[in-house]
């Protein structure tokens, strides 16, 4: 909540300057105990609170899916200036894209909650991504996990084209707009 309100004030702010929206939509999730358990499972660690703060990363985790790709650069820098957020770790697929093709800057960041008695320091996951590189994960999790059907290596061939092409389509989409906003 306390992410995804500011990213909401710098949304509303770049709106009010320059008339136009840097971000499409924000989804947020807190990981479910299940999934949480499955993690650590695999990892070969007990359920406790202190293995969970360690290990794992992205309990709580937002996605902020941003209209260019120059957005996604904007809003990241615009967070990680803000002095309460530390940078943990930064990933930058879109500049460097994963093998299969997949792209997004993904922020590890922690932030200070502030509760009825305490301070809390939490770390966040955020994943940053155009549109279009939202359509193609969430296209490709689909076909990669789809249930008892083999994925074969034509099929991610298949895809890196795709990601290839929701790359060049982001890259002209942002010609367009710079000429239309100059
Ligand atoms: P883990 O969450 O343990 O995998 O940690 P990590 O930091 O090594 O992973 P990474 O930062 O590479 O990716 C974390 C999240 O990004 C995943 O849970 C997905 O939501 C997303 N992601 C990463 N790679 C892919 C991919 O190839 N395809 C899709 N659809 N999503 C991906
Ligand atoms: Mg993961």
């Amino acid at each position: 909540m306390e992410v995804e309100a500011k990213l909401n004030v710098l949304n509303e702010e770049f709106s009010l300057r320059h008339d136009r929206n840097p971000i499409n939509s924000i989804k947020s999730r807190l990981k479910s105990a299940l999934s949480i358990a499955e993690k650590l499972e695999r990892v070969d660690l007990e359920m406790s609170v202190e293995n969970i703060q360690r290990d794992i990363h992205d309990v709580a985790g937002i996605r902020v899916v941003c209209n260019f790709t120059d957005d996604v650069y904007m809003i990241a820098n615009a967070l990680l200036s803000q002095d309460d957020i530390t940078l943990i770790r930064k990933k930058d697929y879109i500049a460097h894209p994963k093998d299969n093709g997949y792209r997004s800057l993904h922020l590890l960041i922690n932030v200070p909650i502030f509760l009825a008695n305490e301070k809390k320091i939490m770390t966040v996951e955020i994943q940053i991504r155009t549109i279009a590189m939202d359509v193609w994960a969430s296209l490709e999790h689909q076909l990669r996990y789809k249930k008892n059907t083999v994925f074969t290596d034509e099929m991610g061939d298949e895809l890196k084209k795709c990601a290839d092409l929701s790359a060049e389509l982001d890259y002209r989409m942002e010609r367009i707009r710079r000429q239309v906003t100059g």
